[in-house]
């Protein structure tokens, strides 16, 4: 299947988002959660995720997700950076509901790596961000992103995406409340084998990626930039961030693809330095 029909999950969300400011709500409809994907349940946190939000003339909206590396900086994927007035960017930590406050921080600059191409390699970027987050070891934390012996992971291993994505497999721009949770949305699943990806159609993946599919379920538009974590025996470690997908989103037959992150944990360590 060609590129055509690849489409990034962030860049739509960024047309949905502009598209709903003028749209209107229709009633009695019941959203089924077809990707699969659950609330987080209150009282829980998943203290690493913050929300990428952009200042639109209706205030701020939620467009990418992204992780907490370290206090003063967030990885999320390049295409939710790309070509965005950094001045109006800003990350929310410490939520469950877009709703609540948190703890806002501007985005001072984004960092896109150099080999960044679009729908082919290297979808990654760092946030710098003022004020740092401060940690509080319960509803804010930095996720572990390396491995001691660089593991490049494989397939059938269990893992954990979280994000405030679409729940309905296409966007519709008319049905914004239903489309877009409040409540951060947590779904399971297994990563694949890069073989079995390309299998599944994704000819264009490398090893710079990493897939991952279950049935009726995945991640889509407004989880991008999002992390997929797995389970160590020294706690959460991330091991992709979300990259593309089919347009369609949630169907067994279509994998999710995520930037890998063990491919890029030196170059995320020095934009931690700099
Ligand atoms: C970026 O956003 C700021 C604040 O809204 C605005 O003043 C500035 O003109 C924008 N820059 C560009 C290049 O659009
Ligand atoms: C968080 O945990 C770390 C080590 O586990 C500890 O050093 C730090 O003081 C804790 N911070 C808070 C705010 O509890």
């Amino acid at each position: 299947m060609g590129l055509p029909e690849l489409l990034f999950i962030g860049a739509l969300t960024l047309g949905c988002v502009f598209a709903r400011l003028n749209s209107r709500q229709p009633s009695g409809y019941t959203p089924h959660r077809i990707v699969g994907g659950a609330d987080v349940p209150p009282g829980e946190h998943v203290p690493y995720q913050v929300s990428l939000q952009y200042k639109a003339r209706a205030g701020q909206m939620h467009f990418c997700g992204g992780s907490i590396v370290a206090p003063n900086r967030i990885l999320t994927a390049a295409h939710c950076c790309q070509g965005l007035n950094v001045s109006r960017m800003s990350v929310v930590a410490g939520i469950r509901g877009l709703n609540e406050r948190g703890s806002r921080s501007q985005v001072l600059t984004y960092t896109i790596h150099p080999k960044y191409q679009e729908l082919v390699t290297s979808d990654l970027a760092v946030l710098s961000i003022d004020p740092a987050l401060k940690l509080n070891n319960v509803s804010i934390t930095s996720i572990e992103y390396q491995s001691k012996k660089k593991e490049f992971v494989g397939g059938g291993v269990p893992v954990t995406l979280t994000g405030w994505g679409l729940r309905l497999p296409v966007p519709f721009p008319f049905l914004d409340e239903v489309n877009y949770p409040n409540v951060l949305q947590r779904m399971s699943y297994h990563t694949i084998s890069n073989t079995e990806c390309k299998n599944a159609g994704m000819e264009s993946v490398t090893d710079t990626e990493i897939c991952a599919r279950g049935p009726f379920r995945g991640a889509c538009s407004g989880d991008s930039g999002g992390p997929l974590v797995m389970q160590t025996e020294n706690g959460p470690r991330q091991v992709g961030i979300v990259s593309y997908g089919l347009v369609v989103c949630g169907l067994y037959i279509s994998p999710d693809v995520y930037t890998r992150v063990s491919t890029f944990s030196e170059w995320i360590g020095s934009q931690l330095e700099s």
